[in-house]
């Protein structure tokens, strides 16, 4: 069951630190963590400082709340975020985005890097994320519900909005930017997956597959807010591509598909 007790308290922490409730919150994964820099008026907050707040442990990842202004509209960015393999429960890797939802935003954009499974796929594309497959085995919603957070079953007939993707869509051909589209699935790792796991996401239907961002969408929804999410594709998972995956090159890839990945978001922010 959700702490409701712990959300108010977190929430309340971050907006006595804050000018004003943004509306939009961002999760900056591998690929967007330069989006930072373009933030305005920033005022950081470090987790560790926010009451109940998990703490980041993963190379490349930061640990800190961000508010700021993104090409003029008021956002609260995640710099920093919890895996599933890091250790850590669904609930507690998802708690940042109970305590969004309780600060009044209704509007998450999710960022991840990605290994690709459609072999027309290129590394360093950018994926708008059209839907997914939670293969994590696990859910963050299980558990007594809380009614008045959200419902029993969620409905999940459109996790990712697509009033968003269309948006995005217009954005990336207004300033030139390659974009794919296609479904995630989301996986525990650590490992990388073996060839045979690659193929076998594919023939599900996934064109891409990670290692975050569903135990969050599937909070978001739960919460009501709108999700939008995109992922970086840093290795290709499909056969006869198959190179030996490292987490240095992840980042690498994620690192060159920046420049277009800030200047997506940072366009789509004001339209949202
Ligand atoms: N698999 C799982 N997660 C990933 C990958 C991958 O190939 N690349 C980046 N994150």
């Amino acid at each position: 069951m959700l702490d409701i007790e712990k959300i108010k308290e977190s929430a309340l922490f971050i907006e006595q630190n804050i000018p004003s409730r943004p509306e939009i919150a961002i999760v900056l994964g591998s690929g967007l963590g330069g989006l930072v820099e373009e933030i305005q008026n920033k005022k950081e907050i470090n987790y560790k400082d926010i009451p109940n707040f998990p703490v980041s442990t993963v190379q490349g990842h930061r640990g800190t709340l961000i508010f700021g202004t993104l090409n003029g509209i008021p956002v609260l960015v995640m710099s920093g975020r919890f895996h599933y393999y890091e250790g850590y429960s669904m609930q507690t890797l998802t708690f940042p985005i109970q305590v969004f939802s309780q600060l009044g935003i209704k509007k998450l954009i999710l960022s991840n890097a990605a290994g690709g499974l459609n072999p027309s796929f290129d590394i360093a594309d950018i994926m708008i994320i059209t839907d997914h497959i939670n293969l994590m085995a696990n859910n963050p919603l299980l558990g007594p519900n809380n009614d008045q957070l959200g419902p029993r079953f969620p409905d999940m007939s459109e996790a990712y909005s697509h009033r968003m993707v269309k948006l995005a869509k217009k954005v990336a051909e207004q300033h030139n930017i390659k974009l794919q589209h296609g479904i995630y699935i989301g996986v525990t790792g650590p490992c990388y997956e073996t060839p045979a796991e690659y193929h076998a996401f594919h023939i599900l239907g996934a064109d891409a597959v990670g290692m975050s961002t569903v135990p969050e969408t599937i909070m978001a929804r739960y919460l009501g807010m709108e999700v939008f999410a995109l992922s970086v594709i840093t290795d290709l998972g499909v056969l006869g591509q198959i190179e030996k995956a490292s987490h240095e090159e992840v980042l690498n890839a994620a690192h060159k598909a920046e420049p277009n990945m800030i200047k997506l978001v940072k366009e789509l922010v004001p339209q949202l």
